[in-house]
């Protein structure tokens, strides 16, 4: 299908991860990495791919429509791959205003220029642009049930109301222009090139450095954990093969309690590294007063990728699990 491809927020976390998949997977496609590089953001995970003929990167705030214009009237791509994004919840509540212009405007910017670049073209059919998004939009479950395709949208921070008006924007271009769009709403990624803030780093740098371990509440939150390899080939999936003006929800059956998760990292943590405090790293948790609308459950039914594009979540979470903790530890000893 596609051959030039731009995606965006290519020097975060999930980004990053998925333009060194995309590269081994398809050499002969054109990527340029467009991104800002905010805080959240390391070219260094691309060193491998850096030279290589067929990529190239791009700094550019999607927020500035003219530079998002003369890129894509420049590089004429024939798919974009959306991820840029101010992506911690956090941060969404101490400072929102970002995450409207970045997440919502950016988006906006984005798709109604990739439209001009289509119509200009003669709206070739395969053009394709996809929307990487979240489960949190569709706010909290009790305790029972999964987010389906068809659970209402029904965000409660700042960041995921600022995704969710993403995702209207989306799907505004599908019905009123016919474009050709995806959109993939996932679960919680771990795995290798996040960012320091997240909670998986977080625990690892803090046990490293025998500092508490803080845990929101009393670590009763429930997240749905997929492997970000596991997302990279599910967007693979939605991209290529996925149907224009769908939905799908991409997670890992694989319901962990905030502090089991971080009980967890202490343990493959006592394996990996030894040296915590009383020979136990779990020793260093520290409950702390829990964030404002703190949703208590995500889990995802990933049924209708599973059936109608063939995905399957390949994880060994546990063996995934260690490998994460190894990446991190290697990166936090470097210092
Ligand atoms: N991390 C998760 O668990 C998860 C789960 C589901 C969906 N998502 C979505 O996947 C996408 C990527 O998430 P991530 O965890 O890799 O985020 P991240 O914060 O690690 O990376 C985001 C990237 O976007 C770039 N960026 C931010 N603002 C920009 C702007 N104005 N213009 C251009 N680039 C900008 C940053 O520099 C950074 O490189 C996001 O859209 C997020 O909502 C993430």
């Amino acid at each position: 299908m596609s051959k030039r491809l731009i995606v965006t927020g290519g020097a975060g976390f999930i980004g990053s991860n998925l333009i060194l998949h995309l590269m081994k997977r398809y050499p002969e496609y054109h990527i340029v990495n467009l991104d800002k590089l905010t805080y959240a953001s390391d070219l260094s995970f691309l060193d491998a791919v850096k030279d290589s003929p067929n990529y190239r990167f791009a700094q550019i705030d999607i927020v500035d429509r003219k530079a998002v214009r003369d890129l894509i009237q420049e590089f004429k791509p024939d798919g974009i791959i959306h991820l840029a994004a101010e992506s911690h919840v956090d941060n969404s509540i101490s400072g929102p205003e970002p995450f409207f212009y970045t997440n919502v405007i950016g988006t906006f910017n984005l798709i109604e220029e990739f439209r001009q670049h289509w119509v200009t073209n003669g709206k070739p059919e395969q053009y394709r642009f996809h929307h990487v998004s979240t489960d949190e939009v569709y706010g909290s479950l009790g305790d029972e049930g999964f987010f389906m395709e068809t659970t209402p949208y029904a965000p409660n921070s700042p960041y995921s109301a600022s995704k969710a008006s993403s995702d209207f924007v989306i799907r505004s271009y599908f019905h009123t222009y016919h474009m050709n769009v995806v959109v993939t709403n996932c679960s919680n990624n771990y795995g290798p090139h996040q960012h320091d803030e997240k909670l998986i780093p977080t625990v690892i740098r803090k046990a490293l450095n025998h500092n508490k371990i803080p845990v929101y509440g009393k670590g009763e939150n429930i997240r749905d954990w997929l492997f970000v390899l596991d997302h990279c080939r599910a967007i693979d999936a939605a991209f290529h093969t996925g149907k224009s003006g769908e939905h799908y929800n991409v997670g890992g059956h694989n319901e962990w309690k905030n502090i089991d998760l971080v009980h967890l990292l202490c343990r493959l943590m006592n394996e990996e590294v030894g040296n915590g405090p009383d020979g136990d790293y779990a020793n260093l948790i520290s409950f702390v007063t829990d964030r404002p609308g703190h949703d208590l459950r995500y889990a995802i039914d990933p049924s209708k990728i599973e059936a109608e594009l063939g995905w399957q979540n390949t994880q060994d979470f546990m063996a995934d699990m260690r490998i994460t903790v190894q990446w991190y530890v290697k990166r936090y000893h470097k210092g």
